[in-house]
């Protein structure tokens, strides 16, 4: 949450800050704000609102100038959106700016020993008070006529005193050719141009500009000029600094003719499940490949235990993990919420390895659950999105979901590209226990054939476009599912009330007559996945529930099943598959059928409130 972007180079920074934003919009949207030195001079514009509505306006009507500039982007974290609480912030001299994107935990205290030092705030977030931290420091530094960089240094100082989180760009009249930035928790990149370098929280605010970036590390303090950086890290002797390639193009985060970039993504999908099983099937062996597990094959046999830690959707995918590693490997599985996880040291017996799940690879509960698993010893593996994030660089192995970038703050192609991970990691698992040969084929063979079923499910995307208008005047919705059904009844739910502010809740089909079936009645749609499965008839008895209580049902069946349109009010279907790969399927209907609840609305369905995309703060 919260983005950054910084430019020093030989062209005017504000159309590339305000272009940057634009690509980080995703990150936040309650405010946005430019800082630019020109002659000497701190020009700062910010604005309440998204980019559009507030800081492009603004910078229509009172442009600046200059070659160098930090931009900000925020998802409110202390004190409520407002023109005076967006970044940049200011120190008391108002020579020094600074944006950030994190939690100063400790920002009372210092904001009032700050205060008994004579500073005074304009706003109420922590930020502001570390501008003025930095700013007292640098003060002392150039009185005291200490030798060095004083900004960096002035940073590095400030930094000796803050407890929290932090990706941060800093930038002074006093050294109008230096970006001074810093990570602690909180992404940041360089991105490296010719005669002109970036600053960023994503490399897809630069991707247009440059391929080449370095991922900072923790504690890494960079000052960056046109033409050269430095890294120093605050914790070690020297800094890790490795030069990588983007692997994706700056079209890729486009929207390209879609109204939204959650349905460009939704219609991706059979792509990303082609991308996910790229290279990784083997047929001749009837079982999956991976690159970068970093595990050998003996170890991986010798895994008694696992534990998937995630977060929201990914918890979701985590969920179905557990189902189809434990049916097609044998291998027990639990499932954290990935916070969870951190803090209530549950005894982890030693064979077990953890697996985190994260679309961004920065979430920070994740990240914490990583950290925490390989603080205990335990080997540490990711399923991750995005390449050279934090959690990809400090697991042990993992697999990349080649998902190409997420733009939509509701995850959907990062969850099918996940599934498709995942039963391949179970197959691979599998064949490594007593999986056959003939039961691993048939799941490959079935994986296969999903882009062509996933094209076919987006083509009825008019038909789901109906049933969702009859629905979208509900207040309140539930989705239900029995064994691999119900973790794909979560995300249905979770899909509906991020995009669409319903209230919907999704259970196990057989709990819902333990207590929630009190809150059915005649304007409570229930979206009912009944796939051809083992637990059809169970679910079947289930939906009659429903009807009894003349609830609406919707349901999710496949394709062949005579039965069903008699008894629901509606009708979505999936076409045949096994059993293991319905959920990928269903979701697919259900990823469409918020999205068109959401337009029905009127919501903004790429900017959903209160959300971010990428939670890097606990
Ligand atoms: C998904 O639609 C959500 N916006 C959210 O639940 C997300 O899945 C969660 O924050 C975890 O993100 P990650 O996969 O990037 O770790």
């Amino acid at each position: 949450m919260c983005g950054i972007i910084g430019y020093v180079g030989q062209q005017q920074a504000s159309p590339i800050l305000l272009e940057g934003l634009r690509r980080l919009e995703y990150r936040g949207y309650d405010s946005a704000g430019i800082a630019v030195i020109d002659d000497g001079e701190m020009l700062v514009r910010k604005k309440k609102g998204n980019i559009a509505e507030g800081i492009a306006r603004e910078l229509g009507a009172n442009p600046v100038s200059g070659m160098m500039g930090i931009a900000h982007t925020r998802w409110a974290t202390h004190g409520p959106p407002s023109d005076e609480n967006s970044h940049p912030h200011l120190d008391a001299s108002g020579r020094i700016a600074v944006v950030h994107n994190g939690i100063i935990e400790n920002f009372e205290q210092i904001r009032s020993h700050l205060t008994k030092n004579g500073h005074t705030f304009r706003s109420t977030t922590d930020t502001e008070v570390l501008a003025h931290l930095i700013g007292e420091c640098y003060e002392k530094r150039t009185a005291d006529g200490a030798a060095g960089n004083p900004l960096a240094d002035a940073v590095c100082e400030a930094l000796r005193d803050v407890i929290g989180t932090y990706g941060l760009a800093v930038i002074s009249t006093e050294h109008p050719d230096v970006i001074v930035g810093a990570r602690r928790g909180s992404p940041l990149i360089i991105g490296i141009g010719n005669g002109e370098n970036f600053l960023t929280s994503d490399a897809n605010a630069v991707i247009a500009h440059t391929k080449q970036v370095v991922f900072l590390n923790d504690y890494d303090v960079a000052t960056v000029t046109a033409d050269r950086f430095d890294v120093v890290n605050l914790g070690a002797d020297t800094a890790d600094v490795q030069v990588r390639e983007l692997e994706f193009e700056a079209e890729d985060s486009e929207r390209g003719e879609y109204a939204h970039f959650m349905l460009k993504e939704i219609f991706e999908q059979p792509r990303t499940v082609e991308n996910a099983l790229r290279g990784r099937v083997d047929h001749e062996g009837a079982t999956a490949v991976f690159g970068g597990l970093n595990m050998e094959p003996s170890e991986l046999r010798s895994i008694q235990r696992i534990i998937i830690a995630a977060s929201g959707t990914s918890w979701h995918a985590a969920l179905l993990g557990e189902y189809l590693i434990e049916s097609l490997a044998h291998v027990p599985v639990e499932v954290e919420f990935a916070h969870e996880f951190c803090y209530r040291m549950a005894p982890v017996r030693r064979d077990t390895v953890l697996v985190v799940i994260s679309q961004s690879g920065e979430t920070a509960d994740t990240l914490m659950a990583l950290r925490e698993a390989k603080r205990r010893g335990h080997k540490a593996l990711a399923i991750v999105n995005v390449v050279g994030s934090t959690i990809a660089r400090e697991a042990d192995g993992g697999i990349y979901m080649h998902a190409g970038p997420e733009i939509g703050v509701a995850s959907t192609k990062a969850f099918i590209a996940t599934l498709t991970a995942l039963t391949l990691l179970a197959v691979h698992l599998g064949r490594m226990r007593m999986l056959s040969a003939g039961r691993a084929e048939e799941v490959l063979k079935g994986l296969e054939a999903l882009p062509a079923q996933i094209e076919g499910l987006l083509a009825q995307s008019d038909v789901i476009k109906r049933i969702a208008e009859k629905y979208s005047t509900a207040d309140d919705f539930f989705f239900l599912g029995r064994g691999y059904s119900f973790p794909a009844a979560l995300e249905g739910a979770l899909k509906l009330k991020e995009i669409s502010y319903i209230h919907a809740e999704g259970y196990s089909a057989a709990e819902m007559k333990h207590g929630p079936i009190a809150l059915i009645d005649e304007k409570t749609p229930t979206v009912v996945l009944v796939p051809a499965d083992a637990m059809y008839d169970k679910t079947m008895a289930n939906l009659e529930m429903i009807r009894a209580r003349k609830g609406p049902v919707i349901a999710l069946a496949t394709e062949g099943d005579t039965q069903i349109a008699e008894v629901a009010d509606d009708v979505m279907y999936i076409p045949q598959a096994l059993e293991p790969l319905n959920p990928i399927l269903a979701s697919v209907l259900l990823q469409l059928f918020a999205y068109h609840i959401a337009v029905a609305r009127g919501c903004d369905v790429d900017k959903p409130r209160n959300l971010a995309k990428s939670v890097t703060v606990q």
